[in-house]
């Protein structure tokens, strides 16, 4: 077993993996290292070129996996497969320098960090070219993410080292969905780990194109409402209320035109809810399910199935609502609870029958 596994996710990256393992065999020599690269099927060739460096090259080995996507689960995934007791995760593109590779390795070997991270937001380091409005959402992404992990310089890097029995002990408790893998596991560790960090200087993207959409800036939020309260409610539901809230817009938008128009407030109200249980069923299908999203006939019977989990949602919403009131709670506690109760309802149910599966998701 070799020492250090070097796990590199790579999606569509057909243009980089040779390059790549180039840079890693210059970068590493003297080392007792392999690298695993997880592909993740894209019919593009990647996973044929990495299996045939590694007919040449016992130190290369591919990971291909079939009907999954996500980064962080590829790392997590690459990571398990390796017995090796330092572990290194780096991007496939080159945009991590692999020449400090051996010196996070060494600090986490003599210094006894958890996990050493590559920063690009310490003095020495830095993000090279990257666009100017990614630096600024990067930045942003950093300061809310100093709710779960104070301290470091770059929490949102890619770029890391981590000492397997660390991992090990984190593992179970991973959010395993998303980009960020590094501010997951030290947010699973509960403030349990040493960290360190070096600098270094990011370089741009000269092949392939980044993966990272809007989905993943939504699995961000996630990760740090997922770490932040526990796991006492899926992530997704947060995802569902956000959307729900964007449904009051909807409804209220909707209610203006209509009533403005024809004045019959009851015909209004019944079309400015269907439009909003609507436009609320696309936003889920598209935002909080968009990786088990449901296209062509079954849009028409989870929409169905939509309709009926929230009518059924909205009587219990006022149900519930109407007897707190008359039992003397305040107006807006009454009708508060109600719609907390409702919005539960709807999630839960919505999850099994209109997304049909786990609330967990396929990572
Ligand atoms: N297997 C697999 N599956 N790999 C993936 C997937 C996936 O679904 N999505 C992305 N990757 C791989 C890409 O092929 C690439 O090697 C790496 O993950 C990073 O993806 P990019 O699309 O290049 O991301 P980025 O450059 O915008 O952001 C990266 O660098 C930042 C700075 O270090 C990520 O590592 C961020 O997490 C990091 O903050
Ligand atoms: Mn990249």
């Amino acid at each position: 077993m070799p020492e250090f596994s070097v796990v590199v996710p790579a999606y569509r990256e057909r243009e980089n993996v040779p390059a790549l393992l180039r840079a890693l065999d210059r970068a590493l020599s003297g080392l007792d290292w392999e690298t695993i690269i997880v592909v993740d099927d894209a019919l593009d060739g990647t996973e044929e070129l990495v299996r045939a460096a590694a007919q040449q090259d016992r130190r290369v080995r591919c990971l291909h996996r079939i009907g999954r996507q996500g980064l962080a689960s590829a790392c997590i995934e690459g990571m398990l497969a390796s017995s090796a007791p330092y572990l290194a995760v780096m991007d496939a593109d080159l945009q991590h320098d692999e020449t400090l590779l051996p010196k996070l390795l060494d600090a986490a070997r003599s210094h006894g960090a958890d996990i050493v991270v590559a920063s690009r937001y310490m003095p020495g380091g830095s993000t090279g070219e990257l666009a100017s409005d990614r630096v600024w959402i990067s930045r942003l992404a950093s300061t809310l993410s100093r709710v779960l992990c104070q301290g470091l310089t770059d929490p949102m890097s890619g770029f890391f080292v981590v000492r397997r029995t660390f991992l090990e002990r984190v593992v179970r408790r991973l959010y395993g969905r998303g980009f960020k893998i590094l501010l997951d596991m030290i947010a699973a560790a509960r403030g349990e780990v040493s960290l360190q960090e070096l600098p270094y200087r990011m370089r741009s993207r000269e092949r392939g194109e980044s993966k990272l959409g809007a989905r993943v800036v939504a699995e961000f939020f996630m990760l740090i409402l997922y770490h932040v309260f526990g796991r006492m409610l899926p992530g997704r539901f947060f995802l569902f209320a956000a959307v729900g809230t964007t449904g009051i817009g909807v409804h209220l938008g909707v209610l203006w035109l209509m009533f403005a128009g024809s004045g019959n407030f009851l015909v209004s109200q019944a079309v400015a809810t269907w439009a909003a249980m609507t436009s609320n069923f696309f936003l889920n299908n598209a935002v909080t399910y968009g990786d088990q999203r449901l296209s062509g006939r079954k849009i028409v019977r989870g929409l169905l199935s939509f309709y009926a989990a929230c009518g059924i949602g909205a009587l219990i919403n006022l149900a519930l609502a109407d007897w707190l009131f008359i039992n003397s709670l305040p107006y807006w506690i009454a009708g508060l609870t109600g719609a907390l109760v409702a919005a539960l309802w709807n999630f839960f149910t919505t999850a099994s029958f209109t997304w049909g599966g786990s609330t967990a998701g396929k990572r």
